[in-house]
């Protein structure tokens, strides 16, 4: 048996690594950005799973355009970062978990999820920038193995909110049923409100955010009835990557306490949020 002990949510705006890399956290720019992560990190700096898994999406870096999986699965024992263009981030490459991830993919498969299979994979800034929100400082390696999960969110059509709510909650049955861990982190990323191009290029829907962040933790099916249309509308084209973030929410328990969140306007063009979620309330209740 393995338990999520915690979940993670967050967006991965590239350009927040690339403040981290270049040592501007304290500028006044970026200050209020990464003090609103220092609650967050500082409870989870004594909550280091024996594995994590991390539901993100490529953009178009490790994965051909001309091949866009649905949802996807890394089974590798290392992933590298990629380099998008301006040579890899200095971080550490990803330590994969091979035997989880086989598990995870069995248990996904028999529930009627197909996922892809990828053997090779190189991590772009969706996988990388949240690993950094969770450990600014990682030295050589990350804190744990991680497990990515990948989910088409930059190609239309994209998966349905409730088809990756309920994905959420076979992964949530997958990991309880898995012997090779006793405890396990679980990230969702992307998001929140952002369009990047077009005639809505820099839309941000502070209300749309404000309404997520609150139903994430307390009615996570209002999120999941919404269609990818409502998305797009009221998030922006890729403010869908929210969607990302009821993986995570359905892979928990029902009832979650919010331990910390933190919404910052702008980060590059994006509404930037975080949200911190206790799994063990039940336990402590
Ligand atoms: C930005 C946001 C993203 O989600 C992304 O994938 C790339 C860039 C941005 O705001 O700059
Ligand atoms: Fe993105």
């Amino acid at each position: 048996m393995s338990e999520v002990i915690w979940g993670l949510a967050t967006s991965h705006v590239p350009s927040i690594g690339a403040a981290m890399d270049r040592g501007l956290t304290s500028d006044p720019v970026w200050a209020p950005l990464f003090e609103g992560y220092a609650p967050a990190r500082t409870w989870l700096a004594d909550k280091t799973p024996d594995v994590a898994i991390l539901i993100y999406n490529d953009h178009a870096n490790g994965i051909d355009l001309d091949i866009v999986p649905t949802f996807a699965i890394g089974t590798a024992e290392r992933y590298r970062v990629a380099d998008e263009g301006f040579g890899r981030r200095p971080v550490p490459d990803v330590v994969g978990a091979p035997d989880l991830s086989f598990h995870l993919l069995q248990h996904l498969m028999d529930e009627g999820f197909d996922l892809t299979v990828f053997q090779e994979l190189d991590v772009d800034h969706g996988f990388t920038v949240p690993l950094s929100v969770w450990t600014p400082d990682p030295g050589d390696a990350w804190p744990c193995p991680v497990v990515p999960i990948l989910v088409n969110v930059i190609q239309y059509p994209q998966p349905t909110a409730a088809r990756c709510y309920a994905l959420g909650k076979a992964l949530g049955r997958a990991i309880a049923s898995f012997d090779g861990a006793r405890t396990v982190g679980i990230l969702g990323t992307g998001g929140m409100s952002h369009q990047l191009a077009g005639a809505r290029a820099g839309f941000i829907n502070p209300d749309f955010d404000a309404m997520f962040l609150d139903a994430i933790e307390n009615d996570p099916e209002k999120l999941a009835a919404l269609t990818r249309e409502d998305y797009i509308r009221q998030a922006g084209s890729e403010g869908i990557e929210l969607i990302m973030w009821l993986v995570m929410r359905g892979a928990m328990n029902e009832r979650v306490r919010k331990v910390h969140a933190a919404y910052h306007v702008p980060a590059s063009n994006t509404a930037a949020g975080l949200a911190l979620f206790d799994n063990r309330v039940a336990q402590h209740a």
